[in-house]
């Protein structure tokens, strides 16, 4: 899959800041075709960093299709803020999601990438409650194979809610795919 412009544009950005926890192209274009599927009609990002995943899924996402993502660093939302600027369906809210995001939901695609992703004992019920039944999310940057008791996964490939598997996004890199329970 080629990167979209706006992708590139994000990554100048990750490079000018320094930023070093981007979404890897792999995570990039699963989101991307997640995007592009019929019917999406409210999509979120939890964790903007400088806006990789956000130019992913924005790129596909149909034009009047509303995009929310949110980010705590007042730096990195206002730098990615402008990445989005021309597009009016595009918010970049500064601050904690956990305080933002439940009155934006519900979501029926959420790329969950910040704040609180292995404390899924602690954080897990407030972000199934932003998933519409049938919503899909998105959770990277695990390892797999890792032994031992693992709170992400137990929570998230346990839930009676959710529908979730694990997919291998590179040899060394995995996700979890889940969808709410309609
Ligand atoms: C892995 S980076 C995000 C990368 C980005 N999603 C991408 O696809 O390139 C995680 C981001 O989450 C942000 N973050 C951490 N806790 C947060 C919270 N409670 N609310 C919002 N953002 C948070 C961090 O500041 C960091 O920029």
């Amino acid at each position: 899959m080629r990167e979209p412009p706006l992708v590139s544009r994000a990554r100048e950005l990750e490079h000018e800041l320094g930023f070093t926890h981007s979404s890897t192209p792999e995570v990039g274009q699963l989101l991307h075709l997640l995007a592009a599927q019929r019917g999406r009609a409210r999509v979120g990002e939890l964790g903007t960093g400088c806006g990789v995943g956000a130019a992913w899924i924005v790129s596909a996402l149909p034009p009047a299709v509303p995009f929310v993502t949110v980010e705590l660093d007042e730096t990195l939302a206002g730098a990615s803020a402008g990445l989005f600027e021309a597009d009016e369906n595009v918010r970049v809210l500064h601050g904690d999601w956990h305080e933002l995001m439940p009155p934006e939901a519900p979501f029926d695609l959420l790329f969950y990438d910040g704040g609180g992703k292995q404390r899924a004992d602690q954080d897990g019920e407030e972000v199934v409650d932003l998933l519409a039944p049938g919503a899909t999310i998105v959770m990277n940057d695990l390892t797999p194979g890792r032994s031992g008791h693992d709170v992400v996964r137990q929570f998230w490939l346990n839930h009676p809610e959710i529908t979730a598997l694990e997919l291998l996004t590179t040899p060394e890199t995995s996700v979890i795919l889940g969808t709410r329970n309609g």
